[in-house]
């Protein structure tokens, strides 16, 4: 049941990505006007097919006309501008764009798979929308030449909440796929740990896949692992036991990182580890807090499950907290909701996704894309990386999935172009 409570909650700036929702306003007028409800009972309405058609040329026109906007914000970029284009008017959240996006023929794209013009009663939707624009995402990086870089957030994105990376996941294959055709890869992710050991216990499958693969030495090594958000890197190994090196800071930390002293970095997690004890005391939840090198966090004692609306109670408070802190100013940190945990972490995954660009020799974001499940404003870890490169917003590991075949069909149908 959609009570007002539910109604209200999710009116919530922070639940909802304004991109997204206006595309879907415009999206509704078409479907008000075209779709053909009654036909359904009306033996004599309308056939599905011409509905559809003329249904489907309105959406492709509109996905077109955002297109042609998307250019202009990002000409307005070009001009140092960005604040004065017409889209940063209609949807003031939007940021900087790496690519022009391929929108209309992404809508044509999806609208084969999922049917949306089809539709009598369902208007498109968020996850329509959000799709064609990951689709028009890698048509655009696809179309402008090699994708050199691509980085992955682990949970939820490669494996589901909690899991591990284990060999009968479908998407190792798909990553070796894109490694074989020259892509380096990156995965990004906020499980921070000291040893390898413990990522080897994550990523195993993928790892040792890596490890069997025939593929030259050097490209192996083209496999990186970015912990605790933008913490610790370790990269692919065959000849250590657990197939990852740990690469010393020194050898990969950005210059603006070399800022982040120790001192800061304790005063942020004991502000940090004070709110969520405070909020754990306060919302009687049945918490333990986690304090780690470049982290802190609460976890649920066996077996408890916290309701969303109390995780996302404890990361905007603490966010806030630490956001009107001095050395919250000075350090970037992120406040996330995991799914049944909440952390804060020194750093962010725009620093992580940075410095495996740097790591492979300063691959640019217009040729990086991040794929990830946490896209919204707050309390939302993947978020920062659109600081970096391009991204996109899965919802489960399937879509990761599906997003890689894509990849793989348009470099073929990009490859026959260019033979
Ligand atoms: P991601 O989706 O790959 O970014 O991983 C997020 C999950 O990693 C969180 O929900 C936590 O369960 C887990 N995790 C383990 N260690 C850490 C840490 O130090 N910081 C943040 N998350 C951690
Ligand atoms: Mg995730």
């Amino acid at each position: 049941m959609t009570t007002r409570y539910r109604v209200e909650y999710a009116l919530k700036t922070h639940r909802r990505d304004q991109l997204i929702e206006w595309i879907k306003g415009l999206l509704a007028v078409p479907f008000v006007l075209h779709s053909q409800p009654t036909a359904v009972f009306e033996p004599d309405g309308q056939s599905v097919e011409k509905q559809a058609s003329v249904a489907q040329q309105r959406y492709a026109e509109i996905f077109r006309d955002v297109e042609n906007i998307v250019n202009d914000h990002i000409e307005h970029q070009k001009a140092g501008k960005p604040d004065c284009s017409k889209l940063k008017l209609l949807v003031p959240s939007v940021a900087n764009f790496f690519t022009p996006l391929a929108l209309h023929d992404a809508f044509i794209w999806q609208d084969r798979r999922r049917c949306i013009s089809f539709r009598r009663f369902v208007p498109p939707s968020f996850n329509d929308v959000r799709l064609v624009l990951n689709t028009a995402q890698v048509m655009s990086l696809v179309r402008s030449g090699p994708l050199d870089l691509v980085t992955f957030d682990g949970d939820v994105t490669l494996y589901d909440d909690g899991m591990c990376l284990t060999r009968d996941n479908p998407v190792i294959d798909k990553i070796l796929r894109l490694m074989k055709r020259g892509s380096k890869i990156g995965i990004v992710t906020a499980a921070g740990y000291t040893e390898a050991r413990r990522y080897y216990e994550r990523l195993f499958g993928l790892l040792n896949a890596i490890q069997n693969e025939d593929l030259p030495l050097e490209a192996k090594e083209n496999l990186i692992i970015l912990g605790g958000e933008s913490n610790y890197c370790f990269k692919f190994d065959a000849n250590s036991p657990d197939l990852l090196r740990l690469v010393p800071r020194e050898e990969w930390l950005l210059k603006e990182m070399l800022l982040w002293t120790e001192s800061d970095i304790t005063e942020l997690l004991d502000i940090a580890e004070a709110s969520l004890k405070d909020t754990v005391r306060n919302m009687r939840m049945s918490a333990t807090i986690v304090r780690k090198e470049r982290a802190v966090g609460i976890i649920p004692k066996y077996g408890q499950k916290f309701c969303r609306e109390t995780l996302e109670e404890t990361v905007l408070i603490v966010q806030k907290i630490l956001e009107m802190s001095d050395v919250g100013q000075r350090l970037p940190f992120c406040a996330f909701n995991g799914g049944n945990d909440v952390f804060v972490d020194i750093g962010d995954k725009s620093w992580g996704v940075l410095a495996c660009q740097r790591i492979f020799g300063g691959i640019e974001g217009s040729k990086t894309l991040h794929v990830g499940d946490q896209f919204l404003s707050a309390g939302a870890n993947d978020f920062k990386a659109r600081l970096a490169c391009t991204t996109a917003w899965i919802a489960n590991p399937l879509e990761t999935c599906q997003l890689l075949d894509e990849i793989a069909e348009l470099d073929e149908m990009q490859q026959r172009k260019t033979r």
